[in-house]
């Protein structure tokens, strides 16, 4: 099928609206067949996060490792059984990814509402879409039309989904592998506004930088601190699993703050403050842009979104439309 052309364009800096995105996933595609769902996808998110705040966060990242994985296709919900290995249990996602439950509720209310006619792979684009505008974010039209995988790859989740040690020269080759420019990692690493992490990804940031016993340097002095408060050192046995947030001065809200942090030196990961602190790289600039201009981040973060929730989809008659998200019909 023949791609056309994207139009994207601002409202007010605000909304990113997106019509006939890649030629295959259409806006309004729901329209007659499941009038309601963006209110029912909506509502569930409301209440979800009402319940638990950082449950925006949640969804959004598992969002993201789906579309990572042969593009969004809700393979990433599949659960293992005994003839499949599925994405659950690689090293990204095990013991990590959260909100299973929330899509389940979802996809229960939307399945009582019109039947076997929406993919759990377009749910899971409406949910993050709305977590996001609800945490005070951006928001973004989300065309529809993605099918569910029959499938999933263990093997592909640990080999593309980029790890937190990772340093910035090394990072955007990643990205750029997957069609994401310079630009568009430094606006996705915005993500890292909102959610916690677990210590084991910073305890070397913390204790042993470079193998000599020493912290990292680019951290802020007193955010280190407060870090080796809160993950205390491994040696000292347990706390990899403690949870610290990932942007400690506003940890539940959509906002620009992610990128001021990392020019004060407190971002989290290497993978986040090397995209600031290795003062050769382009990303540099783009770091004070996003935190001088809240605008202009939630404009390019909707329009690398956009861009995300279109990589590979299924569509037509390719895949199927899932009755429970976990397995294959
Ligand atoms: C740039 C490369 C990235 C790396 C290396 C990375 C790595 C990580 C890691 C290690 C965690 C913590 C997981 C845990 O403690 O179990 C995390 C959390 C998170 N990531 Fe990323 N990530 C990246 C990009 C993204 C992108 C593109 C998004 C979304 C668009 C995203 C959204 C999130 C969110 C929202 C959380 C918090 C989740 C929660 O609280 O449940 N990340 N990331
Ligand atoms: C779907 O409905 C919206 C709002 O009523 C309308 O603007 C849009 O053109 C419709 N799209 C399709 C494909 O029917
Ligand atoms: C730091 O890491 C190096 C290399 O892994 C190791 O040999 C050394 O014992 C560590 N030092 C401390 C203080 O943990």
């Amino acid at each position: 099928m023949e791609a056309k052309s994207c139009f994207v364009w601002a409202v007010m800096g605000m909304i990113t609206c997106c019509v006939t995105v890649d030629g295959e996933l259409q806006a309004g595609f729901y329209n007659t067949s499941c009038p309601y769902l963006e209110d029912i996808v909506y509502d569930g998110m409301q209440q979800a996060i009402g319940r638990d705040a950082r449950m925006a966060a949640s969804i959004l990242r598992l969002f993201f490792h789906d579309c990572l994985v042969q593009g969004c296709d809700a393979s990433v919900l599949l659960d293992d059984t005994p003839s499949f290995q599925g994405e659950k249990n690689a090293g990204p996602n095990a013991n990590s990814l959260r909100g299973f439950e929330v899509i389940d509720e979802i996809k229960s209310n939307v399945e009582d509402a019109c039947p076997g006619t929406v993919s759990c792979a377009d749910i899971l684009a409406l949910a993050a879409r709305d977590g996001v505008s609800l945490s005070g974010g951006p928001r973004w039209e989300v065309g529809g039309g993605r099918r569910d995988a029959r499938s999933g790859s263990l093997e592909e989740a640990n080999r593309v989904i980029p790890g937190p040690f990772l340093q910035v020269d090394k990072l955007l080759p990643r990205f750029q592998a997957l069609g994401f420019t310079t630009q568009d990692v430094v606006t996705l690493s915005g993500a890292h506004t909102f959610g916690q992490a677990r210590c084991l990804f910073v305890h070397n940031r913390l204790y042993n930088m470079t193998g000599d016993g020493k912290p990292d340097t680019t951290l802020n002095k007193y955010y280190l601190r407060v870090l080796q408060g809160q993950c205390p050192d491994q040696s000292g046995g347990g706390g990899e699993n403690t949870l610290v947030m990932l942007d400690p001065y506003s940890p539940n809200d959509f906002d620009n703050r992610y990128y001021f942090n990392l020019m004060y030196g407190r971002g989290l990961f290497s993978s986040d403050q090397t995209l600031y602190s290795t003062t050769s790289s382009p990303t540099v600039q783009l770091v004070r842009a996003y935190a001088q201009n809240s605008r202009l981040f939630f404009s390019d973060f909707s329009s690398v979104m956009v861009k995300l929730a279109n990589l590979h989809p299924l569509t037509g008659s390719q895949g199927e439309i899932r009755h429970n998200c976990h397995f294959i019909n």
